[in-house]
C-alpha cells in the first residue's frame, strides 16, 4: 500500500483496564494492528464489552494504549505534545457519540460553532461552514431550536454537524445510530455516507447493525482483543 495512502496504522495495540486498589485486570485489546487508508469507511464490530470503544478511544487520543503505537499520517501520537493533542481532538478528529451531547442551552447553530471557537482568524468562514452543514444535515430550519425543542434524529444530526465543523480527516462515530429509531438511523447513515463521499473524511463506526457494517469498505470484528477481518457480511 502506498504511504501516502495510509491515514492510521496502529501496531501491536495493549490495552489493560486495571481497577483503582490495583485488583482485577481486565486486558481488553492484545497485539491488535489495523491500517485506516484516506477516505476509508471502517466498521468496528464485536460483542459488548469486547472493546470497540477502547478502541476509538485510543485512536481519538482520549486514552493512551498500555503500549503498541498508533501513527496518523506517520506521526506518532504518542509524540504529541499536550497542545498538539487538544489540537487532534479539536480538529483533526470528529467524535460522534449514541448521545448527542449538545449543550442544552446553546441553539443548534451555537452548538454547531462551539469547537470553532478556539480557532484563529476568521469567524466569518466558521460561521458559513456551519450553514452549510445545518443545510446538509436538514436541521437549517431548526438553526435557532434548543436541543429540547427538537428530535433525537435532529440531535444526531446536529451533533455530526458539530463533529465537522473544524473540517476533521477522521470522523469516530461509536454507535451513532444507537438510540435512534429505524427510520432515523437510516437517515443518518444516509448522510454519513454523503460526508464521506462529498467531504473525502474517514470514517470509523462501532457499530451491533450489520446493515450499518454492510455499508463500510472494511468491517472488522475485535475477537480476543484483536481485529478479524470480516468478509461475510453479504
Ligand atoms: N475506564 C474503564 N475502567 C475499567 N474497565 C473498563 C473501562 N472502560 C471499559 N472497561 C471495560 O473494558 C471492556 C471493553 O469496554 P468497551 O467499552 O471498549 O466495550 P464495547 O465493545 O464498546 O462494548 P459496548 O458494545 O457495550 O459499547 C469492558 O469489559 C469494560 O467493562
Ligand atoms: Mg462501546
Amino acid at each position: 500500500m502506498n504511504p501516502d495512502n495510509i491515514l492510521i496504522k496502529a501496531e501491536n495495540l495493549h490495552k489493560t483496564y486495571r481497577n483503582a486498589t490495583g485488583g482485577a485486570e481486565r486486558r481488553v485489546l492484545a497485539q491488535l494492528d489495523l491500517v485506516i487508508r484516506k477516505k476509508e469507511k471502517v466498521a468496528i464490530m464485536g460483542p459488548s464489552g469486547s472493546g470497540k470503544t477502547t478502541l476509538l478511544n485510543l485512536i481519538g487520543t482520549l486514552d493512551i494504549p498500555d503500549s503498541g503505537m498508533i501513527r496518523f499520517e506517520g506521526r506518532s501520537l504518542s509524540d504529541l505534545d499536550t497542545g498538539q493533542v487538544l489540537a487532534f481532538r479539536n480538529r483533526t478528529a470528529g467524535f460522534v457519540f449514541q448521545f448527542h451531547h449538545l449543550l442544552p442551552q446553546c441553539t443548534l447553530l451555537e452548538n454547531v460553532l462551539l469547537p470553532s471557537i478556539p480557532n484563529k482568524g476568521d469567524r466569518s468562514a466558521a460561521n458559513h461552514r456551519a450553514e452549510d452543514l445545518l443545510q446538509f444535515m436538514g436541521i437549517w430550519d431548526q438553526r435557532h431550536n434548543k436541543p429540547a425543542e427538537l428530535s433525537g434524529g435532529e440531535c444526531q444530526r446536529a451533533a455530526v454537524a458539530r463533529a465537522l465543523i473544524n473540517q476533521p480527516k477522521i470522523l469516530l462515530a461509536d454507535e451513532p445510530t444507537g438510540s435512534l429509531d429505524e427510520e432515523n438511523a437510516s437517515l443518518l447513515m444516509e448522510l454519513l455516507m454523503g460526508i464521506n463521499e462529498e467531504m473525502g473524511v474517514s470514517l470509523i463506526v462501532a457499530t451491533h447493525s450489520p446493515a450499518i457494517a454492510r455499508r463500510m469498505d472494511t468491517v472488522y470484528r475485535i475477537e480476543d482483543g484483536k481485529l478479524v477481518h470480516v468478509t461475510d457480511m453479504e
